[in-house]
């Protein structure tokens, strides 16, 4: 889908990063119908759901977590509209959460019954805070809720009509103990015993995020290294972002040998969201990293996730959002309108128009409107790009400055943005007709 091929630095590697995850795409679990919708003011209907789910199906996810069946009635319908209507494509495996406690889970397996495929992903929490504070549990009892909880999966699966594989998160993981984390999982790992042919999932969440990129990363490379059965062990991250590091968790936290990643689209989800899904890709895409994933036509995708969330996608949210390639200032403007005319010429070599870290064509973003924008803070540059190129008048070198300087004038006078067609209409009257 994606044309282009990007200017991109040297990659110095590091002694703990893993090599062969550079240049890979993880396997992604969109979470956006469970961790988003339960963050919702207004969590979105059954219909709702399941137009979202078309749209991260045709956006490419094999994984999508589809919600906690036994937290509400629209969330139980909703997984049996799926699985009775045979709307889970074969290529993709649906999941749903529970957490450990036997009547939840056994209602979970009730609302997948038939399933092709889908994935059973167990939480409890392990934090010091929720064993002391809500639990009032010993360690040891908090690793046994986990353990009698895989158990249980254990025993409905094999009964259990349709195909089954398991996932398993030490919920609040950035305030358990790292050893404890693993000890907990390890402990779950010996119920499932999974193996090469048949992988279980170990999910690290920052449930709420505390700590720096680089502390997360070196705990999954702790983890990386602790886990047993690793072979059988697909381990993923679930990057939340409460100090604004959602990203750099995902993309530190690959590099030490994680192999998938949970997060929702445009960074929905709980407090200040999950790790947004699209971001990652698209950083992806702009290393020359193939992402799997589609966003090419990111205005469609963006609109259809504001009318199903009601959320708004912030103005300045990475590649999404709608002034990311907007230039109002001068210098940026005729930087990038030589760039433009550089690489007309210069179509085989990588793209690397200054200012614009991406071609807006590669998300379906055009340049008319998109890019280049007049207001007072605009140049001479800016302006000669939008007449050459929306009105095909080519404005000789010497009238440049004057016509930049009559154009921010009237910007700054008027204190309003100038449209193409206003930036024509003033040309006209000043210097084509003047009265
Ligand atoms: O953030 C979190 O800890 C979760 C778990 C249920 C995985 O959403
Ligand atoms: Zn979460």
């Amino acid at each position: 889908k994606y044309q282009i091929s990007y200017f991109m630095p040297e990659k110095p590697t590091y002694e703990w990063v893993k090599k062969d995850h550079i240049d890979k795409a993880p396997i992604w679990c969109s979470v956006d119908l469970r961790d988003g919708n339960q963050a919702l003011i207004e969590p979105m209907s059954l219909d709702e759901k399941l137009e979202f789910f078309k749209m991260l199906v045709e956006i490419g996810f094999k994984e999508i977590e589809i919600g906690f069946p036994a937290a509400s009635d629209t969330e139980y319908k909703f997984a049996r509209t799926l699985i009775e209507n045979n709307m889970i494509p074969d290529d993709v495996t649906i999941q749903v959460l529970t957490q450990a406690r036997e009547h939840i889970i056994k209602k979970t397996f009730e609302a997948v019954k038939g399933a092709p495929h889908a994935v059973i992903h167990l939480y409890n929490s392990t934090s010091v805070a929720q064993r002391e504070q809500v639990f009032k549990k010993s360690k040891e009892e908090v690793k046994q809720i986990a353990i009698d909880g895989a158990k249980l999966l254990n025993d409905l699966a094999q009964k259990a009509e349709g195909d089954f594989s398991f996932e398993y998160s030490p919920e609040s993981f950035p305030g358990t103990e790292v050893e404890y984390a693993v000890e907990v999982c390890n402990a779950v790992l010996d119920v499932w015993k999974p193996t090469k042919e048949h992988k279980a999932i170990i999910n690290i969440p920052t449930t709420v995020e505390i700590a720096m990129p680089h502390v997360f990363a070196t705990q999954v490379e702790t983890i990386n290294k602790t886990l047993k059965y690793r072979e059988g062990v697909v381990l993923s991250l679930h990057p939340h972002n409460d100090r604004g590091c959602g990203i750099s968790d995902a993309e530190l936290g690959l590099l030490a040998g994680a192999d998938r990643i949970e997060g929702t689209l445009f960074g929905n989800g709980e407090r200040t969201g999950n790790v947004d899904i699209v971001t990652l890709a698209m950083n992806m895409v702009s290393h020359g990293v193939d992402s799997k994933l589609d966003f090419s036509d990111i205005t469609k995708i963006g609109e259809t996730y504001e009318r199903l969330t009601r959320m708004k996608i912030y103005e300045r949210s990475p590649y999404g959002g709608a002034l990311v390639f907007t230039a109002f200032s001068g210098s940026h403007q005729d930087a990038i309108s030589k760039g433009f005319a550089y690489r007309k010429e210069n179509m085989d070599k990588p793209w690397s128009v200054p200012y614009l870290p991406i071609d807006p064509k590669d998300l379906g973003r055009e340049y008319d409107g998109d890019v280049i924008r007049i207001n007072s803070q605009s140049g001479k540059g800016g302006v000669s790009y939008i007449l050459e190129h929306n009105f095909g008048m080519a404005v000789p070198k010497q009238m440049q400055s004057d016509v930049g300087y009559t154009m921010k004038g009237v910007s700054d006078k008027e204190h309003a943005e100038l449209d193409p067609e206003r930036v024509y209409e003033i040309f006209m009257d000043k210097y084509v007709n003047p009265a």
